[in-house]
């Protein structure tokens, strides 16, 4: 694997390389690499040439700077854990990123005031900026990104959209640990007792999903609401059904819907979510 530093030397690497016709996948991360992560690379690595990854934490998207100081920084770890799926690390410092303030300007509608949107403001900007410009160092074929952020992948399909960007996105499913707890970079932060509690997370959104099938929205929700308040380490912050093209909430059932939920464990923030068709 070939690490890069500098906008300009990966950029001309790269350009090179289509020169030659190659393909090109890319996968940006945050670091602290694990087997969601490689995931992506892997699928990235099966159908393209050659398959890129960034790691740079972006201090853009965090709304909370304790949880930017707390975010895992583990470069040494992560650069052995992808070698065999990687051909290309971007391993940029922040200037190379952010050479000037941001101007960019982006129209997503629901997808940034609904759910993560409301409950991290300007955390969808920043994601958009970095992202943008990450395509336009890396103009990649194709771009890997988890189901697991599902608000977030909307989003870039609509900056894929909005920018004109010749990339074809592609979803991921969720990786889980086997107790069904979608694998997080943030998971590590859970205490032993926390973690233990933590698969219920999984469990309700499953059980959530049949109450909707054969009930109701407010009934699935109520539900969710209630599993929750009956253990002090969670705290909700949201549980709603979405409409994933125009990211509305729903209080009925559609054809095609998502679960989408933001929960506090002690002191993390975690995110899952589970897509139902009717
Ligand atoms: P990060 O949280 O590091 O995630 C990088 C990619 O890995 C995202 O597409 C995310 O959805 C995917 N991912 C994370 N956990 C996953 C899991 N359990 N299963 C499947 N995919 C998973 O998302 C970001 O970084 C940043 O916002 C970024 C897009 C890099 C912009 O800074």
């Amino acid at each position: 694997m070939q690490v890069f530093k500098t906008r300009e030397s990966i950029y001309n690497h790269l350009q090179d390389l289509k020169k030659q016709q190659k393909t090109i996948g890319f996968v940006p991360t945050m670091g602290a690499l694990h087997e969601g992560h490689r995931t992506l690379l892997q699928k990235s690595y099966a159908e393209n040439d050659i398959t890129v990854c960034s790691i740079f934490v972006n201090p853009l998207q965090f709304n909370n700077t304790e949880d930017l100081d707390k975010y895992p920084r583990t470069i040494e770890t992560d650069m052995a854990f992808i070698d065999s799926c990687c051909d290309i690390l971007f391993y940029p410092d922040y200037s190379e990123i952010y050479p000037d303030t941001p101007n960019e300007t982006f129209e997503f509608g629901n997808l940034e005031t609904n759910l993560e949107g409301a409950f991290r403001p300007g955390h969808f900007y920043g994601v958009a900026v970095v992202v943008h410009r990450l395509f336009n160092i890396v103009n990649p074929d194709k771009a890997y990104f988890g189901l697991k952020d599902f608000q977030q992948l909307q989003i870039i399909k609509s900056l894929v959209e909005q920018k004109n960007h010749a990339i074809e996105i592609i979803p991921c499913e969720i990786i889980r640990e086997s107790d069904g707890l979608a694998m997080s970079s943030r998971n590590k932060r859970l205490l032993d007792s926390e973690r233990k509690l933590a698969p219920i997370i999984y469990q309700t959104l499953k059980q959530a999903a049949d109450i909707l099938k054969n009930k109701s929205v407010e009934e699935s929700k109520m539900f969710v609401k209630n599993t929750f308040e009956k253990h002090k380490e969670f705290s909700l912050e949201y549980f709603e059904w979405v409409e994933p093209n125009s990211f509305e909430i729903t209080n009925v059932q559609k054809p095609l819907t998502v679960g989408l939920i933001a929960i506090w464990l002690g002191k993390v923030r975690l995110i899952d979510n589970i897509i139902v068709t009717q």
